[in-house]
């Protein structure tokens, strides 16, 4: 029902880092309101609101916010005015609905981003745009989403024309380090492991296929040698699969969703909800003894996990807790996931399709309805 295939350590096709790639710079959503989408994730996911930008601040078709926690920054962004921008951001509102427009990555050297992403065959979407402070350069990738490679310089502001928000405070209940991963949605997997590989010099660190009987898909993650984000990548591999539903949604490939690393999920977990953030449901039963025998020991409370409703998958040399919300915009498109890792767990939580499904099958025979 789930297969997973950990890849061999590549025997070093790819020269380490050709881009020179530092990290997750921001996710940047283009949205239909705002203001609506930075109360969202300031009162459901406990981000500060950092940064603001607008025609009156110099930045020209759009009002965004900067929300974010830890390292991660997600910009909320919805046209203003007319313009190419606008325009552009009119479009891809009117296709896609909701939905990440940019995945950006801080980069050591733009230019140098740029230039070598051309030469191994990315199209460039956005040329380098050069200021004091700061240098941007954007190229293509599934569907209509893009990465922006961008170079900062020490102690200056997000970007050019977004100012800084003042007297916020990160101090709740609710803890985010970090962008775990970013999960594409795409019609050939293959297809964009290759871009990934050639482009970035990611390696393919592994792969699974996942049949509920329900619903089928198969993913293969790349990630960076030194693995500061993994980026699975999913296709179809039946016609009722979930994934087909999203780039039927969708209207073409996008962003499913997008990992939040916590450093204490119960915690988190709780206040999201008390915050009233809606996650998607979990049968009782999957805290049967099934999940003793998959799961073994662990350091957390059982009665605990199973009032959150937290979801639990051991690998190679560790566990992962996780729980997924239910999808954010009106189009049933992309979600989020939070997750802790224990000890070494490099996986991705694939053992739960298999569990939530046989959960749930043993929820329906104990209702007789099987
Ligand atoms: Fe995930």
């Amino acid at each position: 029902m789930s297969t997973t295939f950990f890849e061999k350590p590549a025997a070093s096709k790819t020269t380490a880092n050709p881009l020179g790639l530092r990290g997750v710079d921001h996710i940047e959503f283009i949205v239909d309101d705002a203001d609506q989408w930075r109360d969202f994730f300031r009162d459901k996911f406990g981000m500060a609101t950092r940064f603001y930008a607008d025609e009156s601040t110099g930045v020209k078709g759009r009002r965004a916010h900067v929300v974010g926690q830890g390292r991660i920054n997600f910009i909320v962004a919805e046209p203003q005015g007319r313009g190419p921008e606008a325009d552009f951001m009119r479009w891809h509102l009117d296709r896609h609905g909701c939905g990440v427009r940019d995945v950006a990555f801080r980069v050591k050297d733009a230019r140098h981003a740029l230039t070598e992403a051309v030469r191994r065959g990315a199209k460039q979407v956005r040329a380098l745009d050069e200021h004091a402070e700061f240098n941007g350069a954007a190229i293509a990738t599934y569907g209509d989403t893009i990465h922006t490679f961008i170079e900062r310089k020490p102690h200056t502001g997000f970007a050019p024309g977004y100012q800084p928000v003042p007297g916020v405070v990160e101090d709740g209940d609710i803890h985010f380090a970090m962008i775990d991963h970013v999960v594409a949605n795409v019609e050939h997997m293959d297809e964009w492991v290759k871009f990934y590989e050639e482009v970035f010099g990611f390696d393919l660190f592994m792969h699974f296929d996942i049949n509920t009987g329900r619903s089928a898909l198969m993913s293969k993650v790349v990630s960076p040698t030194d693995g500061w984000v993994k980026l699975p990548i999913n296709e179809p591999s039946s016609a009722n699969s979930q994934i087909q539903e999203f780039l039927d949604q969708y209207r073409g490939p996008g962003v499913q969703h997008i990992a939040l690393l916590t450093p204490d999920i119960m915690r988190t977990v709780a206040e999201m909800r008390r915050m009233g953030q809606d996650f998607l449901d979990v049968p009782d039963t999957y805290y049967d003894a099934e999940f003793d025998a998959r799961i073994g020991a662990i350091e957390e409370d059982k009665e605990e996990l199973k009032r959150l409703k937290i979801l639990v998958d051991r690998d190679h040399d560790g566990y992962l807790l996780q729980l997924f919300t239910k999808c954010v915009f009106t189009r049933p498109t992309l979600f989020f996931e939070v997750i802790q890792r224990r000890g070494r767990a490099l996986g991705f939580g694939e053992g739960n399709f298999r569990a939530l499904f046989e959960a749930i099958e043993r929820e329906q025979a104990r209702r007789g309805t099987l």
